[in-house]
């Protein structure tokens, strides 16, 4: 760490280094931030075997800039990368999956908050048993978070997240984002985006908490109902922005204290085909995606235990996520 604004010393090299218009020497780096000309020189060293683009010559060390942007053209989602919060981040450039990553931290006894991505993963998971298709360029990260309130409260925490990053993604890609019952981001028709929650109770308490997300940012799409931002923006998007850009809706939501009802209305107002048709299939061990129709009814929407509210005839059912999928038909 040194004294500038408690910054590890990569945060703070990279810090400077991106907003200097000039070389900037190891002395007067580390005379500023009361460290040694060694410990920068170690930074430096770091930064560079992690693929940044610093040179260093007798007039200093620089970064080598994009000439477009003028900002070096990296997409890095290093723990540094995140400045004064780099202690909340975890970061694997391979993983088998971030959720695992996530209960080894919250077994360790780490505090919620944190934020664990990979650059890919070998075996990603989707719900229901499903696996979720990892390739570079997409964004993969998991929360931990110990809000210590009732289990039955958590749906507020995967509501609050999908929520967060239908915002962001509309606001990178440029393109209306909608979510859809239980737990998916669709564009145009094609999802974007879906989200995974596991829980961890002790009594009728949750003791941890851990939602995943899986973007498609700059990743070729696994099958043709799929896009990414990449696509729809018409050109490559920076996963780290998208990160941020989640995150600060998300904070914003958990400090925002916003009542049940009326974060189902928001998520509800969100949502696609409310007031449509649906076939309702039940998901089986051998069908995840549920089979053959069990039925229709009108959709209407989520409640707040995250149950999809389904008219039938004249009575409503309540349906849980995971036991059923819905269909629109009309
Ligand atoms: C789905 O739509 O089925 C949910 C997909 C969730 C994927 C994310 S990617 C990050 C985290 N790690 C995983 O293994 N899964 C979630």
């Amino acid at each position: 760490m040194v004294n500038h604004n408690k910054l590890s010393t990569k945060a703070y090299v990279l810090k400077r280094l991106r907003e200097a218009e000039r070389p900037l020497t190891g002395n007067e780096l580390g005379k500023d931030a009361g460290v040694s000309r060694v410990a920068i020189w170690k930074g430096v060293h770091g930064l560079q075997a992690s693929g940044y683009s610093i040179t260093g010559d007798e007039a200093g060390y620089r970064i080598k800039k994009d000439a477009a942007s003028d900002s070096e053209p990296s997409d890095f989602l290093y723990p540094w990368e995140f400045a004064e919060r780099e202690g909340n981040f975890h970061y694997w450039e391979n993983t088998d999956s971030t959720m695992n990553r996530a209960r080894e931290l919250a077994e360790k006894g780490a505090a919620g908050g944190a934020v664990i991505t990979a650059g890919t993963q070998t075996t990603g998971r989707g719900r229901n048993g499903r696996p979720w298709a990892s390739r570079a360029g997409g964004l993969f990260f998991t929360l931990l978070e110990r809000p210590g309130c009732p289990v039955i409260d958590y749906t507020r925490y995967s509501l609050m997240l999908l929520l967060a990053a239908r915002k962001a993604i509309g606001n990178v890609s440029g393109k209306k984002a909608r979510l859809r019952w239980p737990n998916d981001i669709y564009v145009e028709n094609r999802k974007i985006a879906g989200v995974l929650t596991e829980l961890h109770g002790e009594g009728d308490r949750l003791k941890w908490l851990s939602l995943g997300i899986g973007v498609n940012v700059n990743n070729p799409v696994p099958v043709r109902n799929m896009v990414n931002c990449a696509e729809l923006a018409g050109r490559p998007l920076s996963r780290r922005e998208l990160l941020l850009s989640i995150l600060e809706e998300w904070s914003a939501l958990k400090a925002s204290d916003i009542p049940p009802g009326e974060l189902c209305r928001l998520w509800n107002r969100s949502c696609d085909g409310i007031g449509r048709t649906v076939a309702l299939a039940r998901n089986r061990a051998e069908e995840p995606e549920g089979g053959q129709p069990d039925g229709t009814g009108v959709f209407l929407g989520t409640d707040f235990s995250g149950r999809a509210l389904l008219r039938c005839g004249k009575t409503i059912k309540r349906l849980a996520p995971g036991k059923v999928s819905l269909r629109y038909i009309r």
